[in-house]
């Protein structure tokens, strides 16, 4: 093989690995574009149990059964009859002055997003489901 011969094969191994990269970067480009256009449009999802051990466990309890702070919210006081989901955005929103129990008033629990509140509402219907309480349909 000449030396003319072997620098030609090469830099034609050199322009074909060129493409190579070439095809893939401009193929993952537009990916890498669309997921982050699509994280900026997708709104929050939450996890229901998270944010219900984060905000809400410290009186209602890790399962929803109780503590000496708050009631169970696993009680058929709670089912979906008597208490619907509108009842719990608005005790997470305004509070609850005490009604059913002497645990006190429940305050406000702010910065508490809709959606998260759906959230936390679904991991509690799940809880009180399991118990056999009236919770209306698995989110
Ligand atoms: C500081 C303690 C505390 C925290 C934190 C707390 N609660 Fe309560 N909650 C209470 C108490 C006390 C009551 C009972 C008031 C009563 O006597 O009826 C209550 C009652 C409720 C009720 C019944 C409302 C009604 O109409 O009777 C719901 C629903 C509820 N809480 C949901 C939540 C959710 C969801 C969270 C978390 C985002 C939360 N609570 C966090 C103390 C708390």
């Amino acid at each position: 093989m000449t030396i003319t011969r072997f620098v030609a094969i090469l830099i034609m191994c050199i322009a074909a690995t060129m493409i190579l990269f070439a095809g893939c970067s401009s193929a993952n480009e537009p990916t890498a574009t669309q997921s982050t256009a699509k994280l900026e449009n997708t709104p929050t999802v939450y996890d229901g149990e998270e944010s219900f051990q984060n905000r809400c466990a410290v009186c209602h309890g890790e399962l929803a059964s109780g503590t000496a702070t708050g009631p169970p919210l696993v009680n058929r006081l709670y089912e979906i009859g008597h208490h619907p989901n509108f009842s719990f955005h608005n005790a997470v929103n305004n509070g609850v002055t005490a009604h059913h129990w002497n645990f006190g008033d429940m305050p406000p629990i702010p910065n508490v997003a809709p959606e998260e509140i759906d959230a936390i509402i679904c991991h509690v219907r799940d809880l009180q489901r399991a118990e056999g309480i009236a919770a209306g349909d698995p989110c």
